[in-house]
């Protein structure tokens, strides 16, 4: 384990000093983010029931609220099948609190797989496989899922428009996060900003949102659904 440094402030009072950052046992680099959009969500003592995550792969982010949140379902969703019998080992501890459903062939979010009036739509390294287009149609098709007062989480991948910061970025993020979570994107063209999910948060009629957590090229965004 690394030695965390001990910093006293210049104020501190002489005496042996704890490590500012506790030592957590992170799964994987990815886990703090996660279980920060769940802590997000109940901030204001929030009690979702439906949570839905789309692209739910392994359900590593619907685990996180339904650790946070006793009383929530959840239901996991993917486009295949072929990490369904891995997340049903992993979330098999919250038993017949999660659903599963597969579908969206055509990965967009279609065939009716995310119920109306959910209270947390959650989604993870999904929209960027989508263009700035494809990114607002997933944001408009979100908000209109949720329930009044509902919140829409999204952690992915952000660009730069600036080529010169995505290629700092892209060297940066060696020996902090993998390259690239996932599978590359579906798309040619570049992957959407801060600002395009921004703009796309409020073309869907979310403008109560906030980049709450950013770590080189990748963002997590809540927004909450005006009641
Ligand atoms: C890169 S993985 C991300 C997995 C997971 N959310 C995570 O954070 O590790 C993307 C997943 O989303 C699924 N997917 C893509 N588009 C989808 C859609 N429209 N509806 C449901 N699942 C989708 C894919 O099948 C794949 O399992």
């Amino acid at each position: 384990m690394t030695q965390l440094k001990h910093i006293r402030p210049a104020h501190a009072p002489a005496g042996p000093m704890e490590p500012l950052i506790p030592y957590v046992a992170m799964g994987d680099d990815l886990a703090i983010p996660r279980r920060i959009a769940a802590a997000v969500v109940a901030a204001d003592g929030f009690q979702p029931r439906p949570v839905v995550d789309v692209g739910s792969f392994l359900g590593e982010l619907l685990e996180a609220f339904l650790d946070q949140f006793p009383n929530a379902r959840g239901q996991w969703t993917d486009a295949s099948d072929n990490s369904q019998p891995i997340a049903e080992k992993r979330l098999g501890r919250f038993g017949d609190r999660v659903d599963y459903r597969v579908g969206c062939p055509g990965r967009d979010s279609a065939d009716d797989t995310v119920p109306d009036n959910v209270d947390v739509l959650a989604t993870s390294w999904v929209s960027s496989h989508r263009d700035v287009e494809g990114t607002k149609e997933f944001y408009l098709g979100a908000s209109k899922r949720l329930a009044p007062g509902g919140w829409l989480v999204v952690m992915d991948h952000v660009g730069y428009a600036d080529p010169a910061w995505e290629q700092r970025i892209l060297h940066a993020r060696e020996g902090f996060h993998v390259a690239f979570e996932g599978p590359p994107p579906h798309h040619d063209k570049h992957i959407p900003t801060r600002d395009d999910h921004l703009a796309a948060f409020a073309s869907a009629g979310i403008t109560d949102v906030a980049v709450v957590w950013e770590s080189l090229g990748t963002a997590l965004f809540i927004g909450r659904r005006s009641a």
